[in-house]
């Protein structure tokens, strides 16, 4: 079975949507270890009522970026983790991770990539006057939010959004294309091939979501 590692500096509610599709029987595989580079992160009250096993790790106590992701790929290792898993992590990946975890490591963004990567994906495409936004899964590779795209959601962008409000319609869809994400992964159909993510038994409804569909 998959042993998944979990990283998150904040509320977890990607987390948590994993953690519920796992305890549902829909994804085979189990969490091992969450860890959070922040002391308040939420995320670590929710792996304690799942009986997750959660650590903080302080960036502040590392000389460099380098040795703090050696520290992450360490915990990791030791755990025999297939897939890392970044839910609202805020930090671009080092090599020490990415050269231990290659092509096993997977983020979420709020917005349609290449649109808006970085921080505020959907405050961007609200301010840019963007008619669709939506979300991405995508492996991580040494860039901002530049790996190889596994699904994508599309939403559509109101008037009247704001940052706020579109991020609620996004999350949404980030709640069920993630966990669609890992299943697709934990089912050994992912494949890479360049930037190219080849998906065994590909139905259109895998990997590229519209939300409310057109025809509706
Ligand atoms: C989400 O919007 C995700 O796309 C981004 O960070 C946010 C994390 O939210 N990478 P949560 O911690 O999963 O609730």
């Amino acid at each position: 079975m998959l042993n998944i590692g979990v990283l998150a500096s904040g509320r977890g509610s990607n987390f948590q949507a994993i953690i519920d599709d796992i305890e549902a029987g829909k994804i085979k595989a189990s969490i091992k270890l969450l860890i959070t580079d922040r002391a308040d992160a939420f995320a670590m009250e929710r792996a304690k009522k799942h009986s997750i096993e959660y650590m903080f790790i302080n960036p502040r106590d590392f000389a460099s970026k380098d040795a703090f992701f050696a520290k992450i790929a360490d915990e990791f290792t030791k755990r025999d983790i297939g897939l890392v898993v970044l839910a609202g992590f805020m930090r671009i990946v080092r090599q020490p991770l990415l050269d231990a975890f290659q092509n096993m490591i997977i983020n979420i963004h709020p917005a349609l990539l290449p649109s808006f990567p970085g921080l505020h994906g959907q405050g961007q495409a609200v301010e840019y006057g963007s008619r669709i936004s939506g979300c991405t899964v995508h492996f991580v590779d040494a860039g901002m939010d530049t790996g190889p795209i596994i699904i994508q959601a599309a939403v559509p962008v109101a008037p009247d959004d704001t940052e706020e409000t579109l991020s609620q319609r996004i999350l949404r869809l980030e709640h069920k294309i993630f966990p669609h994400a890992i299943r697709l992964y934990a089912e050994g159909r992912l494949r890479i091939e360049g930037r190219i993510v080849k998906i065994d038994g590909y139905k259109l409804n895998d990997c590229a979501i519209i939300n409310p569909p057109l025809d509706q």
